[in-house]
């Protein structure tokens, strides 16, 4: 883990250091004083290399008088908070080989240099549990990161948060990168339960509560499974927890995040290929981001009461399992004939969504799900897909991404009984689970919305953004956790408080 720490302004006389600059600016601060020290050594550097300050732009001096490196690096105009994260993840990533280092941020407004901190820190994620033979040569060694800043205190609470927010990053990226054989429903049930500690009431639904409740979509999924599915439900009660003390109380007027946890998806029946089945490990991102979502906003004690709801299942094909053309009644009551036993992710939702209504009335309701292959060809790895009966919603999680570099397209849903809707109407019961390949997001989406009752909901099919397959500025490859920061943004910004 890399360690973060905040210093005063006092000029190293040795060591690693990285200078953020901003387009055009000339060196003021600490930068200056070092320039001075090395007798106009950084200028000259700056002109060499023709360095301006461009985002993105880098010059690295090796060994100058006393000290070890120095990295110039670009912070762009008038930079941002996002651009500050990108700038950190630059930083952890070039010097990942040093021990420690210490970036000049003295001049930087204190919030900007916490943003630059959890970009470094977001950078620094890995996974190496399973990995007994790498050579500590091999492995970065970056684990001590100093900020030098005009005011600690400032600077260090812009970051408490935000460090925060990682740590349940951090969850998310652990649950999506565990091999389905370690992490199955009841795993991830019991490693939600640990929730607990951060304040969060958790409660599990076993297979046979859920088959009380009359949970037959989600319930038809594990049927072939030699693992029972399961429901959790997470509540961070954070609206009045300062004035009314530390008593039990009921979540009033919350907000409601629901994730697809299929935690491997083989496609049952209607089995996939072979050839990059491994994938569907990550079946359970929109989960996996829910639970992190909640360790972020309890972690960080948000104000506001947020309920997370997963549902957790394996799609596997047995002689058990559910076959095409099988009926099954939901939760709502509502029957769905299976024509497709890989479209199961919104057969898990359908009941989940319905009993997050029925249990909770939020005020709005956000799924997340790796739903359709479709929405990858549509939008490609830029942007999730968004599909909302909500122009409010719609307008605020564009700005959330826009802010967090977590970015939503807009997709098309239709009302009720509308054409896009009527692909799914089926001749043996009320809907059936696939409209055929044109528009297969937006039937999945649209067959998601006949379980949702007039509130603004919106559903992000995160299935091109919940795994990368290269390095990110803040994203190592593999696991992003999208959607955590984004969420976490959508709630900070819209509603707490
Ligand atoms: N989990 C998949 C979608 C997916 C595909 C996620 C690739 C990430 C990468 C989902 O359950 C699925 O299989 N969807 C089918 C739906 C089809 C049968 C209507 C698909 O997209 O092919
Ligand atoms: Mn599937
Ligand atoms: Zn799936």
């Amino acid at each position: 883990m890399l360690d973060i720490a905040f210093a005063k302004a006092a000029l190293p006389k040795s060591g690693v250091l990285a200078i953020p600059l901003a387009e055009g600016a000339a060196l003021t601060g600490l930068a200056a004083a070092l320039d001075e020290t090395l007798e106009g050594t950084l200028t000259r550097a700056m002109e060499a290399a023709s360095f301006t300050g461009k985002k993105g732009q880098s010059a690295a001096l090796l060994a100058p008088a006393g000290y070890k490196r120095i990295l110039l690096i670009g912070l762009g105009k008038e930079p941002t908070p996002r651009q500050a994260e990108e700038l950190g993840g630059a930083i952890q990533n070039a010097l990942v080989k040093e021990t420690e280092a210490t970036i000049l941020a003295d001049t930087l407004e204190p919030a900007l240099a916490a943003h630059i901190a959890l970009g470094a820190r977001l950078r620094a994620y890995r996974f190496d549990k399973y990995r007994t033979t790498q050579k500590d040569d091999d492995k970065p060694k970056l684990a001590d990161l100093t900020l030098l800043v005009a005011d600690q205190a400032k600077a260090r609470a812009a970051y408490t948060p935000l460090a925060a927010v990682a740590d349940g990053v951090e969850l998310t990226r652990n649950l999506v990168t565990e091999p389905a054989n370690e992490l199955y429903p009841e795993e991830f049930a019991r490693r939600a339960e640990e929730l607990k500690k951060l304040g969060v009431k958790v409660e599990v639904f076993a297979k046979k509560d859920l088959e009380k409740l009359g949970f037959g979509s989600l319930l038809c999924v594990g049927w072939g499974s030699a693992r029972d599915s399961y429901m959790v439900v997470m509540q961070w009660l954070g609206a009045a927890a300062a004035g009314e003390g530390k008593k039990p109380k009921k979540a009033k007027d919350p907000i409601a995040f629901i994730g697809k946890g299929v935690c491997f998806d083989t496609g049952g029946i209607s089995i996939k290929p072979a050839a990059g089945m491994e994938d569907m490990k990550w079946d359970m991102a929109g989960a996996g981001t829910v639970t992190g979502l909640m360790a972020a906003l309890a972690g960080r004690k948000a104000k506001v009461d947020a309920i997370g709801l997963i549902g957790l299942v394996e799609n596997m094909p047995s002689g058990t399992a559910v076959r095409p053309g099988d009926v099954v009644k939901s939760y709502s009551g509502q029957t769905i004939e299976v024509i497709n036993t890989d479209a199961e992710g919104r057969l898990v939702l359908a009941d989940v969504l319905y009993y997050a209504q029925q249990r909770f009335s939020p005020k709005f309701m956000v799924d997340l799900a790796t739903l359709t292959g479709a929405i990858i060809v549509g939008l490609g790895h830029e942007y999730a897909g968004m599909f909302t009966n909500s122009d409010e919603l719609a307008e605020k999680l564009t700005a959330a991404g826009k802010e967090t570099g977590e970015k939503v397209w807009r997709m098309p849903l239709a009302p009720l009984g509308e054409s896009y809707d009527k692909n799914i109407n089926s001749d043996l019961a009320d809907m059936k689970n696939i409209g055929g390949r044109p528009g297969g997001s937006i039937t999945a989406a649209q067959f998601l919305q006949r379980f949702v009752n007039a509130k603004p909901w919106a559903h992000l099919d995160i299935a091109g953004m919940a795994w990368s397959s290269k390095d990110t500025p803040t994203t190592p490859k593999g696991a992003t956790a999208f959607g955590v920061r984004l969420l976490d943004r959508l709630v900070a910004d819209n509603f707490e408080g």
